[in-house]
């Protein structure tokens, strides 16, 4: 017995080296056969960037994919690119070879949210960082949040009515959104402190925006000094929690008890670059969303009508809106949820992603090379007729069965899929909650463009103005 374990050793060692040999010497071959995709690459470095926000992205990606199918190439400012516009695709890069793909941005952005922010990173870090923001926005964390959401969201419907003027619905939105994300990281934070990261974050965030050059007065440079303030304020609040050794559930209280697998904790700039980049995620995403739904609820009568069914029926059972929403009762708004869907596939706020292949990538007889940028479609998958009938009609019905796998995917998909859109979806319905059963709202101007801000919003962010009137119909 004891002289068969050398043996079984002998024949490990030489599979494990025939394992690694043979694949490798295949995907050499195949590698030699592969082409690059189909697809122009445009004029030497800008490559197709002026046609494609000429065209607008989105129309022009839908016309790439109509002329080469699902898988094609082009130059976006100075980067090759791939884009993959099948649900396939779309698998193969974020889920099953997310390894050979890396998040990629520029670097310009990364200083700005901070490096060590989750989402630029892959491995032991980000999978540790990532379960514990994924932690912080659970359901079960997120129950204990419903009054104070749902405070947040009656009084910013509040101050939308009485001030009886047309408001800018996106701006005011962002504020609603920076608000629930303040409430989820930090927990209750007092008002001035609220205004000084609100003030510093504006400014930071249209720096992000924009082109990235540190001359005195550009945006960019008024940016950077504001991240700095950013900066000292998480530090100040940090200071506090820790005087007052207590031990919150937030996101700030989990990030200071991080400790990786040799003990480690996080230094206080890590914590803020989590922190910035936590707000930075939810914000903008969350109210551009949120004023898509305001618009469909406004356009589509019928489905507002529904929606004022169901939620009028929540209402009368809090005694006509005297007691609070719960946590149960907005785990069951099954329509008001369908609508949420299908505003985010309408919409498609995140048209895409990125990432780059950190090596050569062999994909559907085709060769992404080592460098290129790889860019799955979100919007391109969400639109297209094979997967949801009639892509243009708004019909939440569609999402009475679910969609066929990885055909949605508003929140992305795999390691690094938003472990906010639990909030994202409670912050939703507890707004909508209130809006239909109390208020009204029309729409200022006709809303046929959409504008870009970096999110598709509608035209001057959906200009609105809101009365007080709680009656049905
Ligand atoms: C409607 C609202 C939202 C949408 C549509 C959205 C969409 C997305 C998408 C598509 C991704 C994946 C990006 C990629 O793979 O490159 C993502 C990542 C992320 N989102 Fe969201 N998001 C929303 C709200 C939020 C909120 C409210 C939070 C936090 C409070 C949040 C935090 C994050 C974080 C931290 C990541 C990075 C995850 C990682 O890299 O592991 N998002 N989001």
């Amino acid at each position: 017995m004891e002289a068969a374990f050398p043996m079984i050793y002998f024949l490990l060692f030489l599979s494990t080296l025939l394992l690694y040999h043979v694949p490798k010497k295949q995907k050499g071959k195949d590698i030699q056969k592969a082409k690059l995709p189909p697809g122009t690459m445009g004029w030497p470095y800008i490559g197709e960037t002026l046609r494609m926000y000429s065209e607008d992205p989105n129309v022009f990606f839908a016309n790439k994919q109509k002329r080469y199918g699902d898988i094609f190439k082009t130059r976006i400012l100075g980067c090759p690119c791939v884009m993959v516009a099948s649900p396939e695709g779309a698998r193969f890069v974020l889920v099953t070879n997310a390894h050979l793909f890396k998040p990629t941005y520029p670097k310009s952005k990364e200083r700005m949210i901070g490096p060590s922010a989750l989402f630029f990173h892959q491995g032991n870090y980000h999978s540790r960082l990532r379960k514990m923001v994924q932690n912080s926005l659970s359901p079960e964390a997120l129950r204990n949040l419903v009054q104070h959401i749902e405070a947040l969201a009656i009084c910013s419907l509040e101050s939308w009515a009485t001030k009886e003027q047309v408001i800018n619905t996106f701006h005011e939105m962002k504020k609603l959104s920076f608000e629930v994300g303040i409430l989820a990281i930090f927990g209750q934070l007092d008002t001035k402190r609220k205004e000084e990261l609100m003030e510093n974050y504006c400014i930071v965030n249209k720096g992000y925006n924009s082109f990235p050059t540190n001359l005195p007065g550009t945006a960019y440079y008024k940016a950077t000094k504001a991240r700095r303030k950013l900066y000292e304020i998480i530090s100040e609040i940090i200071c506090e929690r820790k005087e007052k050794k207590t031990v919150e559930k937030d996101l700030l209280g989990r990030l200071l008890n991080f400790k990786d697998e040799k003990g480690h904790t996080l230094m206080e700039d890590q914590i803020a670059d989590n922190i910035i980049g936590v707000l930075f995620a939810a914000q903008d995403t969350t109210a551009t969303a949120l004023t898509w739904i305001l618009k469909y609820l406004h356009d589509e009568h019928k489905i507002l009508q529904a929606v004022k069914v169901e939620q009028i029926a929540i209402y009368e059972c809090n005694e006509e809106g005297k007691k609070p929403l719960t946590w149960i009762q907005t785990r069951n708004m099954p329509f008001t949820h369908r609508v949420i869907l299908e505003s985010l596939r309408m919409s498609s706020i995140i048209s895409f992603t990125f990432r780059e292949a950190v090596t050569d990538v062999f994909y559907d007889g085709y060769l992404i090379p080592k460098g290129w940028k790889v860019m799955p479609l979100f919007r391109n998958i969400h639109h297209n007729p094979d997967f949801f009938a009639d892509p243009w009609d708004f019909d939440p019905s569609r999402f009475d069965a679910a969609p066929k796998p990885n055909t949605y995917m508003p929140f992305g998909n795999g390691a690094h899929a938003c472990p906010g859109n639990e909030l994202a979806k409670l912050l939703m319905l507890i707004l909508i909650h209130h809006l239909v059963t109390n208020y009204r709202w029309e729409v200022i101007g006709s809303q046929g463009v959409i504008q870009y801000s970096p999110f598709p919003v509608p035209q001057h962010g959906l200009p609105a103005r809101f009365w007080k009137e709680n009656k049905i119909n």
